[in-house]
């Protein structure tokens, strides 16, 4: 590619950024929270790349067809971020949610992906949501602090917000990203090879268990030490996620990522995530590596959640941004 990252980086920030779509918008107003930090991803900034195997169970290819569940070892890339958008924030930050982000790469040589956070639920169900929950976090100019009235009226006006806030505000710091759980929290319509459907959730949840720490012991560890404990236990062994999906019954909304479904709903195993080790082979030089929780593959298809869909459009403008590249 002609000029390299940096070149192209420089010459889309020497322009000013279009504003006339959503997308763009979402963007601008997730940068008016977080600041605007060239060359990273717009939220979800500082993370971590590692490399993985991914095995399915038998009882996986009676759900879906798609390739990765048709048995034997699938390479993929998983990625464990902050929900921050700034890439120096400190590790210990209690109040959000850490990211998955899981691409598969199947037999034909394309790509599909899965991507979670620590939530059990997501705050909104529009894009318009999305903007006005945004906004309403922006941090007040004088104090640099969110303003407490702005969010409180958001929450009075949006209830569906209630689940995914109070997770939010009793999160405490994880002992590791290997220790917590993440749910993907879309719906989505897996297809099996007779073409019977139905909608699934996806959720990872750590071979290990999951462990937290108080606010104390996390800022004793350090501002990076979720990066760094990635490093320390893979560098000793392997450490593994069981993937499962929670199955829709009649009723369960299948568009609306606020609500959480039913515990007791079927809960089926896909298959064993193993984490091997930090990846370095991807995201160097000109390599932009997107995880896009619209790209599914034959067997998975999207659900009419408006969320999910809005998404690959949000990620492609933080892209753009972060690397000049037009669409992934
Ligand atoms: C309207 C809703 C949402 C918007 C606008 C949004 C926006 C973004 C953007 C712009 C990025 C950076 C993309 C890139 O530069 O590659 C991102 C990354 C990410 N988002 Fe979202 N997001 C939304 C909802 C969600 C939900 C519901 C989840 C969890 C289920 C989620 C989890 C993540 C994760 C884990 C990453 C990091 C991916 C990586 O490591 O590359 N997001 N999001």
């Amino acid at each position: 590619m002609v000029g390299g990252p940096d070149a192209r980086l420089a010459d889309r920030y020497a322009r000013p950024i279009a504003t006339d779509d959503l997308a763009d918008q979402a963007i601008e107003a997730i940068e008016a929270i977080a600041g605007r930090h060239p060359g990273h991803r717009a939220v979800h900034a500082k993370g971590t790349l590692c490399a993985a195997t991914f095995t399915a169970t038998p009882e996986a290819a009676l759900l879906s067809r798609a390739a990765h569940f048709a048995g034997g070892d699938v390479r993929a890339h998983v990625r464990f971020s902050n929900g921050s958008g700034n890439p120096s924030a400190p590790d210990y930050e209690p109040r959000e949610g850490r990211g998955i982000a899981t691409k598969f790469y199947l037999p034909d040589d394309s790509t599909t992906d899965v991507v979670g956070i620590t939530l059990p639920a997501f705050f909104v169900n529009t894009v318009e949501g999305f903007l006005e929950f945004t906004r309403a976090r922006r941090p007040d100019p004088e104090t640099g602090e969110p303003d407490p009235d702005a969010i409180g009226k958001f929450i009075g006006d949006h209830p569906e917000a209630l689940t995914a806030a109070g997770a939010v505000l009793t999160a405490t710091p994880p002992e590791s990203y290997l220790r917590c759980a993440y749910n993907a929290l879309h719906a989505y319509r897996f297809v099996d090879g007779d073409g019977t459907s139905r909608y699934v959730r996806y959720r990872f949840e750590p071979e290990e268990g999951e462990a937290s720490l108080t606010e104390e012991e996390a800022k004793e560890r350090g501002p990076d030490y979720l990066q760094r404990d990635l490093a320390d236990r893979l560098g000793r062994a392997p450490a593994a996620f069981t993937l499962s999906v929670q199955i829709a019954e009649d009723g369960d909304p299948t568009d609306d990522p606020t609500v959480v479904w039913p515990d007791e709903r079927r809960r089926v195993e896909l298959g064993r995530l193993e984490v091997t080790g930090l990846a370095d082979d991807r995201e160097q030089g000109d390599d932009v590596l997107v995880f896009d929780p619209t790209r599914v593959t034959d067997g998975i298809e999207l659900s009419d959640d408006p969320i999910v869909r809005f998404r690959s459009d949000a990620y492609a403008a933080s892209v753009l941004r972060r690397s000049g590249v037009a669409r992934h």
